[in-house]
């Protein structure tokens, strides 16, 4: 009866990992990592006592993962394993369509060949394009993604659809993550990107430290209140809880259901620097400069259907999120790398 938690040693994959052994989960986690440090593995052993077992394994290597079907009882499946950046995904759109769907591909094979019936996928709420409306639901339109690595999470929707329809015991969740930030509270695990971080929060952290000089707002002229993008920040300790609720959802036997995890609430680039300037007591200098190519205006979630179906709800807000990512980088200034 275990859980098989791919990506299982990245960002949103061992706070979920932490979570669910707190919650005496048996979990087996697979990761070759490509963007992570074997040094998470002791980060999770001191949080919570236990030590998961690990296989290093390319999910998209289907004969190594098959041995780990073989040896171990895997129940449900948690699929974080993927590339991630969108720069990287626009310069190599066929290392992402070969990693992010082979991977899924080949779980979703040995799912059908091991008899496991239950997965729940990380997917992200840039399936959702440019929207016309905010806040977003689960049933308004997908598409029109605005780079390949996008086009990846949209593409494994489909598959795992497809699955659904031809596999009546396959019990789905797909999670349509908004902005994760933030930390465990511990300090012992966080978002480590290597090389200048692409998102904003690891940025403002990095200025925080010194590593940086000053952060780059991309632009102020977009049509939110204070002209910079607006975004859906979730403290990524319940992003991990949701993971929990999601497993507890499919034991319900519900087929494929969709579910944004977001807080509802909009917050702009300025108010989010704002709120680490006030939990943290640091000033964050900052340069307005272009826009980014492919951000757009503003995007946040409507959160019912995921409150009603599950019953999750977010408990933290991003004060929180902003001093526990700054007590994770001021421990770690370099990541797992210290
Ligand atoms: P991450 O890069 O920190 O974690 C992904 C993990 O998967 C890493 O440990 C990496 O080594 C591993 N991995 C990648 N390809 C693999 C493969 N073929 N075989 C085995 N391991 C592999 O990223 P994260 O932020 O924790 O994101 C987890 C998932 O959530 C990803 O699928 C990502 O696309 C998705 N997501 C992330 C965000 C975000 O803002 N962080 C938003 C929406 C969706
Ligand atoms: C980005 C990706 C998206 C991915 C998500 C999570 C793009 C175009 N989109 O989304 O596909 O799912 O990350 O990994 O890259 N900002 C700055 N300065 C910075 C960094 C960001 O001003 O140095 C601004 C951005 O313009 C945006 C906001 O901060 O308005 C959030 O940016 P980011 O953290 O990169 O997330 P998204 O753009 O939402």
């Amino acid at each position: 009866m275990a859980i098989l938690v791919t990506g299982g040693t990245g960002y949103i994959g061992s706070h979920t990992v932490v979570d669910l052994l707190n919650h005496d989960y048996d979990v087996v986690i697979v990761d070759n990592f490509v963007n992570s440090k074997p040094e998470v593995l002791n980060r999770i052993t001191r949080i919570t006592g236990k030590t998961p077992r690990f296989y290093e394994v390319d999910v998209c290597d289907e004969a190594k993962l098959e041995e780990v079907f073989k040896k171990e009882n895997i129940t449900d499946i948690i699929h974080f394993a993927g590339l991630k950046s969108v720069a990287e995904s626009v310069a190599k759109p066929q290392l992402y369509i070969d990693n992010n769907i082979g991977s899924s591909k080949v779980l979703l094979r040995l799912m059908t060949k091991y008899h496991v019936h239950n997965i729940v996928f990380s997917s992200s709420a840039t399936v959702y394009g440019v929207p016309d409306h905010v806040p977003l639901k689960e049933s308004d339109k997908v598409g029109g993604c605005t780079n390949p690595y996008g086009q990846t999470k949209l593409d494994i929707e489909y598959l795992l659809k497809d699955y659904a329809k031809e596999h009546n015991d396959a019990n789905i969740a797909i999670l349509r993550y908004f902005n994760p930030i933030g930390a465990h509270s511990s300090g012992l695990i966080g978002e480590d990107p290597q090389g200048i971080p692409n998102n904003l929060m690891p940025y403002i952290t990095q200025v925080a430290v010194g590593k940086r000089d000053h952060l780059n707002v991309y632009g102020s002229d977009y049509n939110t209140p204070d002209g910079t993008g607006v975004r859906d920040y979730i403290h990524v300790v319940d992003l991990a809880r949701g993971h929990l609720f999601a497993l507890r959802k499919l034991e319900s036997k519900p087929g494929l259901v969709i579910y944004n995890l977001g807080t509802g609430k909009g917050t702009s680039v300025l108010d989010l620097v704002r709120a680490f300037e006030k939990a943290n007591d640091i000033k964050i200098n900052y340069v307005i400069c272009d826009r980014r190519p492919g951000d757009i205006d503003e995007n946040y979630a409507d959160c019912h259907k995921a409150w009603e179906e599950m019953g999750f709800k977010t408990e933290f807000d991003i004060v929180d999120a902003c001093r526990d990512s700054w007590h994770w980088q001021k421990n770690n200034p370099n990541g797992y790398g210290d």
